[in-house]
Formats: C-alpha cells, structure tokens, sequence
C-alpha cells in the first residue's frame, strides 16, 4: 500500500487525455486502485482520478453518496465505486448549478453547470461491464471526476469566474453571492467544503 502524491493545479499531468486500459484484470492496474484507495482515504476527498496520482489512465474511484443519488436526502451508506474506461452519457438537456472543490485545487471551491441526469457505464477490476443511472450530486460527482481524464479541472468548466472563491471566504459570504448571482435559495453554502474529487 502507498499513499501517492497528488498533483495540484498547474502540474500538465493534470491536462492530458488519459489513456483507456486495455486489460481491467491486469495487477498492476489492481496495484494503482490498491493506492488510489490508500490515497483517497487520507484525503477529504469523495472521489480521486488516476490523472491527480500522475498516471495518465482511465481510472476513477468514487464514493457514491446513495443520499445525493436523487431527491432523497436520508442518511444511507456510501459505496465505494471503482470504474475502469468510464463513460457518461447525459439524459437530458437538464443541468444545474452547484459548489464543486477538487484535491487538485486545494481550499478554493466554485459553482459548477453539470448535467442533472446521466447514465455512466465502467468495467470493474474484474472486467465486467456495469451500468448505473444517476441525478444530482450523485451525477456531479461522476462528471468531476471523468473531467479528469480528459484534463479538463472543474474551474475550465465555470462561465462566471466569480463564483470560484477561497472556500473559507465563499461560505461567510454566500448571501451576498446569493444575492449578486440570483442563485437559488436552495443552493447550499455549505455543501462540499470538505469533499472534494
Ligand atoms: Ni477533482
């Protein structure tokens, strides 16, 4: 077991195109997971690339957050999900507006478009195909996380740069942010300060 470096903002690892994993099965693709796992655990992350541990493969695991999964925001488990050549695909024109904060872009946090509704498929390490639908956070969490893969860091995605802040400083002034940008009042201040992908 080993817990890997993370690359932050500015490191071009960070913007290359990961490549797809020819064999899922072979050990030293279960090497990385091990310390990906390794990894993300000692992290506040929810969900880590292979792309942020400097290699450049098409690897993600996650935390799926089954309370975030839709509207139903009861405590349940969370499982962790480890996907292979993942790939989403939107199911509606439908997006959303909210925080997102990444390990790679350490104490800042920005509001984010995503897709509301997606369906994401991935092989698993023991090369099966699997296949879930997902909604809210759930799906953000999913689309942060494949973005990298395609080096594309959560603030590449933003259309109003002020609303990426210093996490501290963006949360004691969310009404104003409220305010100044018309966001929703459902739109939580508060809402991934310390999960981050
Ligand atoms: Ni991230």
């Amino acid at each position: 077991m080993a817990i890997l470096k993370i690359a932050r903002m500015g490191h071009p690892v960070l913007h290359q195109i990961a490549e797809t994993v020819d064999d899922p099965t072979d050990p030293g693709i279960a090497r990385l997971i091990n310390d990906m796992i390794d990894t993300l655990q000692d992290s506040a992350g929810i969900g880590l690339a292979a792309s942020q541990v400097h290699v450049s493969k098409r690897v993600v695991i996650f935390f799926a957050p089954e309370s975030r999964s839709g509207e139903d925001e009861e405590e349940s488990e969370t499982e962790l999900t480890i996907m292979i050549n993942p790939v989403i695909e939107p199911l509606s024109d439908k997006t959303n507006l909210d925080w997102e904060a990444c390990l790679s872009v350490p104490n800042l946090k920005g509001a984010v478009e995503r897709y509301s509704h997606i369906k994401y498929s991935w092989s698993t390490p023991a090369g099966k195909r699997e296949e879930r639908v997902a909604s809210g956070f759930h799906a953000r969490a999913v689309q942060h996380e494949c973005d990298h893969l395609d080096g594309i860091l959560y603030p590449m995605r933003m259309t109003d740069l002020k609303l990426l802040g210093y996490a501290e400083e963006t949360n004691r002034n969310i009404e104003l942010l409220r305010r100044g940008h018309g966001l929703e009042d459902g739109f939580d201040p508060e809402l991934q300060v310390a999960e981050e992908g």
